[in-house]
């Protein structure tokens, strides 16, 4: 299958760029491919591939009614956001060290109930299967299903309360 992404990328590399400017420019060229509509179905777990699924679970997460407005109140910059979020994928199933953040302290701070989180998980599930085989597709649904229950375990488990809380976390809390 074509991956035009693919030629730009190795081109802009070639080319002398650094590599965050060759990420960067994927990216724009991975939105501008959501916009059509069409989606390459990736067979392998790569960079471009991560830029493609996380711009298009965006794209629809932001207009989820449920969960979207948590997104357009707190992302101020969605180009920056993108970028820490393709980051983080890509540690966590290329484990490339990318990311360094802390997923638990970020989501403290918003108004996330624990429900959210299965509208999260099936749109994600969704874009997983748009774009990706079945074999990759499942390893993201797998993990992503993982780190969604550690991150709601340590935002709302309190340990002989019934009460939904917050908890301090870290990356190992968000399984990262
Ligand atoms: C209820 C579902 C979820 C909602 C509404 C949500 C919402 C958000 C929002 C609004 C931010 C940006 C925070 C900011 O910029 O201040 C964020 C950051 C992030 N989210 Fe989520 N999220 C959800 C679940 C998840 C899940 C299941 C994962 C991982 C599988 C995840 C991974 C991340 C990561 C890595 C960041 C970046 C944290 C950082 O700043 O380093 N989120 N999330």
């Amino acid at each position: 299958m074509a991956r035009p992404e693919l030629d730009q990328f190795r081109r802009a590399a070639i080319g002398g760029h650094c590599a965050a400017a060759a990420l960067c420019h994927l990216a724009a060229l991975a939105r501008r491919h959501d916009l059509h509509g069409t989606m390459a179905s990736y067979a392998d777990i790569t960079e471009p591939a991560i830029m493609a699924l996380v711009n298009r679970f965006y794209a629809k997460a932001r207009r989820d009614p449920l969960i979207g407005p948590v997104f357009n109140d707190a992302v101020e910059d969605w180009d920056e956001h993108l970028e820490k979020l393709c980051a983080f994928w890509s540690s966590v199933m290329l484990t490339t060290g990318r990311y360094k953040g802390n997923p638990m302290a970020a989501h403290m701070k918003l108004p996330i109930e624990p429900h959210f989180f299965e509208r999260w998980l099936a749109l994600w599930r969704e874009t997983a299967g748009e774009v990706f085989a079945p074999a990759p597709a499942a390893a993201f649904r797998d993990k992503a299903s993982r780190i969604a229950e550690s991150l709601k375990l340590g935002l709302f488990y309190r340990p002989g309360g019934s009460h939904p809380g917050r908890l301090a976390g870290s990356n190992r809390a968000a399984g990262v």
